[in-house]
């Protein structure tokens, strides 16, 4: 592992190690695959060389602290489960990841979650301070869309396909909105707790597979597949995120920063949460084996992804944390 420390995501490197997510003959571990990434990741934002340059060290910082990598994952491991290694998908990749690093770091701000701990690091505002850390949000989201325009061997209506499903993403009908509800929706139904979840979370997995699905020509089917698989993964992930949030959990982000919002976790309960998570987790699972069948390297990742999420959820809540819950 070259990032300072899977520390919190142990799991999905180990339970994957040892498996070869070869394809088509060529060999691609995943933490190759991740190595790949980080590389780029490194490269596309290049230190500035001037110590007192806060902007760029923000903009590093935010991005190539440790996570999961998730996001850039999918879009390499879909890319190679349908055939295709073009040497753009690591930049298309790395301008996905930027678009998130740069959602995290407003979604820390005061003035959203309020929250002072990421990834087992303080916040980008609480390093830096919050003008800082929202010009470094802007300057990545910026960085990512040049990435992506500049990314090589594309043709250029694909390209112009690209730009325009991330655009889509990050706007009004993609994670912008999803994290307005989130801050002002109020007390809301489930179905309007999971439209905000699929905003605000699911349509950047959702961007992810379609661009490698663009990318590799998939044909329609599979696409619209993919696109179901990664609306469901993200369903799950943001339920399991919930679970995150409950006191005494160790995950390198605050606790208790969902007290007084609508969450699925908050609206159900522990019990009913898990079940759902698990139906989502089975429905995304469905929808990739329709899309790429039952092998490859993004099952495998999936599986990892969500393996320590099902261990953890079975440990049961002591009556304490219980109450945290549903107060
Ligand atoms: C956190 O995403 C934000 C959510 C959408 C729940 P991740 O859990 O993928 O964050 P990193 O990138 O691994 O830190
Ligand atoms: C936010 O969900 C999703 C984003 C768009 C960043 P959360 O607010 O629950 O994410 P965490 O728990 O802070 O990572
Ligand atoms: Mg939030
Ligand atoms: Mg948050
Ligand atoms: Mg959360």
């Amino acid at each position: 592992m070259t990032t300072r420390a899977r520390q919190f995501d142990g799991a999905i490197g180990a339970s994957i190690k040892g498996f070869d997510l070869t394809h088509a003959g060529e060999p691609c571990d995943l933490e190759s695959l991740r190595e790949a990434v980080e590389q780029r990741m490194t490269q596309l934002l290049l230190e500035s060389g001037d110590q007192a340059d806060l902007l760029a060290a923000a903009m590093r910082a935010g991005a190539l602290s440790a996570g999961k990598r998730m996001r850039p994952l999918l879009v390499m491991l879909v890319a190679r489960d349908l055939g295709c290694t073009s040497p753009a998908l690591v930049d298309v990749a790395c301008a996905v990841e930027m678009v998130h690093a740069a959602s995290l770091i407003l979604d820390d701000m005061p003035c959203m979650d309020n929250a002072r701990l990421r990834r087992g690091r303080p916040a980008i505002h609480v390093q830096y301070g919050e003008d800082v850390a929202i010009l470094a949000s802007v300057a990545l989201l910026s960085r990512a869309f040049g990435v992506l325009a500049t990314a090589g061997d594309i043709p250029p209506v694909t390209r112009a396909r690209l730009v325009a499903r991330l655009s889509e993403t990050v706007g009004t009908q993609g994670l912008a909105r999803g994290q307005y509800q989130d801050l002002h929706g109020g007390a809301r139904t489930l179905d309007a707790i999971a439209t905000t979840n699929e905003l605000k979370t699911g349509v950047l997995l959702g961007v992810a597979v379609d661009m490698a699905a663009i990318i590799a020509q998939a044909d329609e089917r599979v696409a619209t597949s993919l696109r179901a698989f990664a609306l469901a993964a993200g369903h799950a992930f943001q339920i399991r995120d919930d679970f995150l949030d409950l006191p005494g959990t160790e995950s390198g982000k605050d606790t208790g920063k969902d007290q007084g919002k609508s969450t699925l976790l908050a609206s159900l309960g522990f019990e009913e949460a898990q079940r759902r998570l698990a139906r989502y987790l089975d429905d995304a699972q469905q929808h990739l084996e329709d899309a790429l069948g039952p092998q490859g390297g993004t099952h495998l990742f999936v599986g990892g992804l969500f393996a320590k999420g099902r261990a953890r959820l079975r440990v049961p809540l002591d009556a304490a944390r219980r109450e945290a819950l549903v107060n």
